[in-house]
């Protein structure tokens, strides 16, 4: 049994399994109808998600099996030990998927856990969505991907840590433009900052102009974590954050005369990290990767079934 809270511990030829599988049974989906029968991932969510829940239960069902959504504040999550309700939950599914906001919860819930359990993103981890990225860059990179340059523009955080570990594994170049070159927020992780200074693939640099020149593809995301976006309690440092982020904004005049695929892995803020014309820019391949996220959990779910 592998459990998948973050992709530290997978090889790099697990990882192209992963992603390569993918591939096949989004080609081949009639092939693959059977392939979870009479199995069910409990679908527990700490936090919102619209792109998690929806593509984890319709690959579920898609293959065969049955996904079960768990809103923590409803359930008796909220009034008991994690790892005795998780206990439970692994007597009657046969694998678990979680967003939660803390990794250390989402390691309590492994601890007391009979089956694999998945991370559906926390504050420090988002592999679920890394895996989608580099299946998307595949799809729209002709050659082998480790010729493709990636570059990720804003402020590091789940997604760009699961992008360090993923991209350092498999040799895709990686260029952080982040106005601090060092996270020192709650999503800091001590083994991602140790690859940023060390891998031959991954680098970092403030300056967005020089550093997307020549890119396959620019990635942006949140300048804010989703719990905070609304939160009145954080409207201060929310404002604070927006100034100091303003130059990394992806617009018409950052991308000029750029012949390079623009992603976000969603939501959306408009208006923030990305102007509303560049989402739907020729060049956006953001839709399609949203659309991903259904074809990545097919081929991630195949393999920790295999594992199992
Ligand atoms: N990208 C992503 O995880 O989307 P959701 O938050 O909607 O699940």
């Amino acid at each position: 049994m592998r459990h998948i809270p973050n992709l530290k511990d997978l090889t790099s030829a697990e990882l192209q399994e992963i992603l390569e599988k993918a591939l096949v049974i989004k080609a081949n989906p009639g092939d693959f109808r059977n392939l979870l029968e009479g199995e069910s991932l409990a679908m527990i969510f700490q936090k919102t998600s619209t792109r998690t829940r929806v593509s984890f239960e319709v690959a579920m069902t898609e293959l065969g099996g049955h996904g079960i959504y768990i809103d923590w504040a409803t359930s008796n999550f909220v009034l008991s030990g994690i790892e005795y309700e998780t206990e439970y939950l692994s007597r009657n599914v046969s694998s678990i998927m979680a967003r939660l906001l803390h990794h250390s919860d989402l390691l309590r819930i492994i601890s007391g856990s009979q089956v694999p359990v998945i991370n559906g993103c926390c504050e420090k981890f988002h592999p679920c969505q890394a895996l989608t990225d580099v299946l998307t860059m595949m799809e729209h990179h002709e050659g082998d991907i480790t010729s493709a340059r990636l570059v990720y523009v804003g402020v590091q955080n789940n997604v760009s840590n699961s992008l360090v570990i993923l991209c350092s594994k498999l040799g895709i170049s990686l260029t952080l433009v982040t106005p601090d070159e060092i996270d020192n927020g709650e999503t800091r992780d001590a083994d991602v900052q140790d690859i940023i200074r060390n891998s031959a693939v991954i680098t970092h640099t403030r300056d967005p102009v020089i550093a997307i020149q020549g890119a396959d593809f620019v990635y942006t995301d949140t300048w804010i974590d989703m719990q905070y976006f609304n939160d009145p309690d954080h409207e201060v440092e929310k404002l604070a954050r927006l100034e100091k982020m303003m130059p990394y904004q992806i617009n018409e005049k950052l991308l000029a005369g750029l012949d390079c695929r623009i992603m976000h892995d969603m939501p959306i803020h408009d208006g923030f990290e990305i102007t509303s014309d560049m989402v739907y820019d020729d060049r956006s391949i953001i839709f399609q990767q949203a659309e991903n996220r259904l074809h990545a959990q097919k081929g991630l779910l195949w393999w920790v079934y295999q594992q199992a």
